[in-house]
């Protein structure tokens, strides 16, 4: 069953030479294979070579454009230049059409006299004030995309374009695509994994940094936490070579040791490589993780190791992303929604997530037949979709939806954005959340097994909750804002006020663009009183980021 991801990943990646060999415990190894990619691993293949073939360099400003460009193009063509803005810094991501340009770049820059710690990577400081002689050869330039796109759009510009949409389904779209995702964002996802694989790489043969979450799944939106797993690589045993390497041995699936070696590396991140800032150590999660800032380019990242069910759970997602234009513009509003109803947060607790959030989406849209359930993905699966994670754990289903069998394309239900908004609030708000549990394998409601509040049955690891830490509190919250969203909704009127459709579930107001202080509407409260007081003792456990077992 063992399927290789990385070596997928492998294709046209530029390696620094290894200084020395270190064996890495093998819970979090992965073995080769050749089976066909999925779209998914397909786009990662193409992004991480765009990531290879990429520079991060600081400049005084976007009309450094030309001097760098001069410069740059004396080591190979470009295809590229992103501009982009952050933390009173300016940077062009230059991409070369070659690799090899890269190393060249690389050769002819040095390091300032004044460091300590020297570290070459693909992050360069273009010196302002230097004279650049202009190429003598005709190379086209690369066009300069200056692109806030890792910016937010103000809440007075989304409150403009949403005012100014013809309908609620118009304004979904808008806010999508407002919020999702810009290329350049991606581009600098791929970059910062890259960046982290080349320090590691020093240390560990074979070692892979790729993205996750909604990163990449088509569910993220600008400013989103930036999910990255560590997947080394294991050689397949060659009898016929004669000298082989020394090295450690590891116990297998010891989380002990991934727990260690986490440890170690957030120690060098958080001493050796530039750009890393507020490294954080939760290692006691399920998942054990190292939280850190990345300066560059501001995004909050998230490194785990032994996680290769979240990287099938974000192909699994992105699938049914793909499945109907619907999807990602409802998920986005959804999650819109629930932050700014202060439903989810950033920081961990009783409260639900995104993820979560996202599987109640879906699960809803398979009971309104747009999606099939995973178990019909899985029951059409071939020898090409088998995959399988840590401790054994099966992975597989159908990854070309073209194979689904046209009664499960579910072309039948052509339902506006607007109206699986309004229905997808009406659903949850009498949902029996008391009796019963959410679950995308079986495509329909199953009885709770557990005394969560909330139970949403983990797609990939059935046995699991992913609500486990949400509190009955936060269920009840969650339902009473789906009934004032009903009724924000059924009441909305564009010609009476600044602010109508999505706008008022986004609490934004196209008067003073300001976010209104909540407030209790009709319809809220009465859900509450209906749960026995005691129910909540069970609810008060902290998963910190994953899910915890029955
Ligand atoms: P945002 O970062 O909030 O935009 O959404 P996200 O989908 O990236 O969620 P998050 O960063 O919390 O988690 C990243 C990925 O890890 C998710 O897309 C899932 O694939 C996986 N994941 C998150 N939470 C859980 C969980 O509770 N259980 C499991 N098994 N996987 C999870
Ligand atoms: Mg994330």
């Amino acid at each position: 069953l063992n399927h290789c991801y990385c070596k997928k990943f492998t294709m046209g990646t530029s390696r620094l030479k290894s200084r020395s060999r270190t064996s890495i415990p093998s819970t979090i190894m992965q073995h080769k294979n050749d089976k066909q990619e999925s779209i998914l691993e397909t786009e990662i293949v193409k992004r991480r070579n765009q990531a290879c073939r990429s520079l991060l360099i600081q400049v005084h400003s976007s009309k450094s454009y030309n001097d760098l460009h001069n410069y740059c193009s004396r080591f190979g063509h470009i295809l590229s230049m992103h501009h982009y803005y952050t933390n009173d810094q300016n940077f062009i991501l230059v991409e070369f059409t070659n690799m090899m340009s890269i190393n060249e770049v690389m050769s002819s820059a040095s390091f300032m006299n004044r460091d300590i710690i020297p570290i070459k990577s693909s992050i360069l400081w273009f010196r302002k004030g230097q004279i650049v002689t202009p190429q003598k050869d005709n190379q086209k330039k690369a066009s300069l995309f200056v692109e806030n796109g890792c910016v937010l759009p103000t809440k007075k510009e989304t409150a403009k374009l949403l005012y100014n949409a013809k309908s609620i389904s118009g304004q979904i779209i808008i806010l999508y695509e407002t919020m999702k995702l810009s290329d350049l964002e991606v581009r600098l996802r791929f970059h910062t994994a890259h960046y982290l694989e080349q320090y590691f790489s020093r240390l560990f043969e074979n070692i892979k940094v790729l993205p996750f979450g909604s990163s990449i799944n088509g569910f993220g939106r600008k400013r989103c936490d930036l999910d990255l797993v560590l997947v080394p690589e294991i050689e397949e045993v060659n009898i016929y070579v004669i000298l082989v390497f020394h090295s450690k041995s590891t116990n297998n699936s010891d989380r002990h040791e991934t727990k260690e070696f986490l440890g170690i590396l957030a120690n060098i991140m958080q001493h050796f490589i530039p750009g890393i800032l507020n490294v954080r150590r939760i290692l006691e999660a399920r998942v054990p993780i190292i939280k850190f800032c990345y300066d560059y380019t501001r995004t909050e990242c998230d490194l785990s190791a032994t996680n290769m069910t979240a990287i099938y759970m974000t192909e699994l997602l992105n699938l049914y992303g793909e499945m109907d234009w619907r999807i990602r513009p409802l998920v986005i509003v959804i999650r819109v929604w629930a932050k700014n109803q202060e439903l989810t947060s950033d920081i961990p607790g009783h409260w639900i997530t995104n993820f979560p959030l996202t599987l109640l989406v879906l699960f809803f849209l398979q009971q309104k037949k747009i999606l099939p359930s995973l178990k019909i993905l899985k029951l059409y699966s071939s020898r090409d979709d088998i995959r399988c994670a840590e401790n054994g754990i099966d992975c597989t289903f159908l990854r070309n939806i073209n194979k689904l069998p046209p009664d499960y394309k579910y072309k039948t239900n052509q339902d506006s954005l607007e109206t699986l908004l309004y229905d997808f609030f009406e659903y949850y708000s009498t949902f029996d959340f008391q009796t019963y549990g959410i679950c995308i394998r079986e495509g329909m409601q199953i009885r709770k097994p557990s005394h969560s509040a909330l139970h949403i049955t983990n797609p990939l690891e059935t046995t699991l909750n992913v609500c486990k830490n949400v509190s009955l509190h936060e269920l009840n919250r969650i339902i009473s804002k789906t009934h004032d969203a009903i009724y924000a909704l059924e009441t909305t009127n564009k010609l009476e006020s600044n602010s109508w459709g999505i706008m008022t579930l986004l609490k934004i107001n196209n008067g003073n663009a300001e976010l209104k202080k909540s407030s209790t509407t009709k319809g809220q409260t009465e859900k509450i009183k209906e749960y026995p007081k005691d129910s909540y003792e069970n609810s008060y456990k902290i998963s910190d980021k994953f899910e915890v077992s029955e």
